[in-house]
């Protein structure tokens, strides 16, 4: 499974970097105003610099909601990097501007998706991801796993390329329950990538390894 980080802050993109373990980011528009990123020259450079961090892809999405705006905004994006992945909503105009999109090769990752008749219009336009919302669909006690695993056999019926990246991922247990599930894809915090690595007999064995090397040490 591929592990993009879902943020706009450069800092937690490097730190998760430097553990050798990154595929990839994801950026909002709510992300982005979170890092308090105003102005479109701003926009740019901000994703230029998540690019140098980065070796992978990057999502940008756009903010027009039609065809023509998402084109003009998302061939903008798509020249700062080839690294940058043009993310749009699944809306019929979002889903115009995907097949355009596909059809130039230019990746695209429809966002927004809350049913799998989403991810079948997302995958039947050649995205190349698509984003269900997993923790969004739980906080109205519907099945944001159940989502993701119908997705997957939907794709795996027809052999779609578009690759399931799991997104409003909050926890390590998500990240490890849409692993079982087998999407390709899942985009979560630092906290949830770094959380993967924390056990308390891990702490608690590592400790008395060392205690065990100095009382060993010591006799010398
Ligand atoms: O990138 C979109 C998605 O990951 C948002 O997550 O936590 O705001 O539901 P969240």
């Amino acid at each position: 499974m591929k592990f993009f980080i879902d943020t706009a802050n450069l800092e937690d993109i490097a730190q998760a970097e430097s553990l050798g373990v990154l595929d990839g980011v994801t950026t909002n528009p709510s992300l982005m105003a979170k890092e308090e990123i105003r102005g479109q020259q701003n926009i740019f450079n901000h994703y230029k610099k998540i690019c140098d961090i980065v070796n992978g892809d990057v999502s940008a999405e756009v903010i027009a909601t039609d065809f023509e705006g998402m084109v003009k905004e998302g061939e903008a994006l798509a020249a700062l990097s080839p690294q940058i992945v043009i993310k749009m909503p699944v809306i019929s105009e979002g889903i115009k501007a995907c097949k355009y999109f596909s059809d130039k090769g230019i990746k695209t990752n429809v966002t927004l998706v809350f049913s799998s008749g989403q991810a079948l219009m997302a995958a039947k336009a050649g995205a190349t991801y698509v984003s269900p919302f997993l923790a969004r669909l739980d906080d109205i006690s519907a099945d944001g796993l159940g989502l993701i695993a119908e997705i997957r056999k939907i794709y795996n019926n027809y052999g779609y390329k578009t690759q399931i990246l799991a997104a409003s991922i909050r926890s390590t247990m998500h990240v490890i329950n849409c692993a079982k599930i087998g999407s390709d894809v899942m985009t979560g915090p630092l906290s949830a990538i770094e959380g993967l690595l924390n056990h308390p007999l891990t702490d608690s064995g590592l400790s008395k390894f060392l205690e065990d090397h100095n009382r060993n040490t010591s006799k010398f």
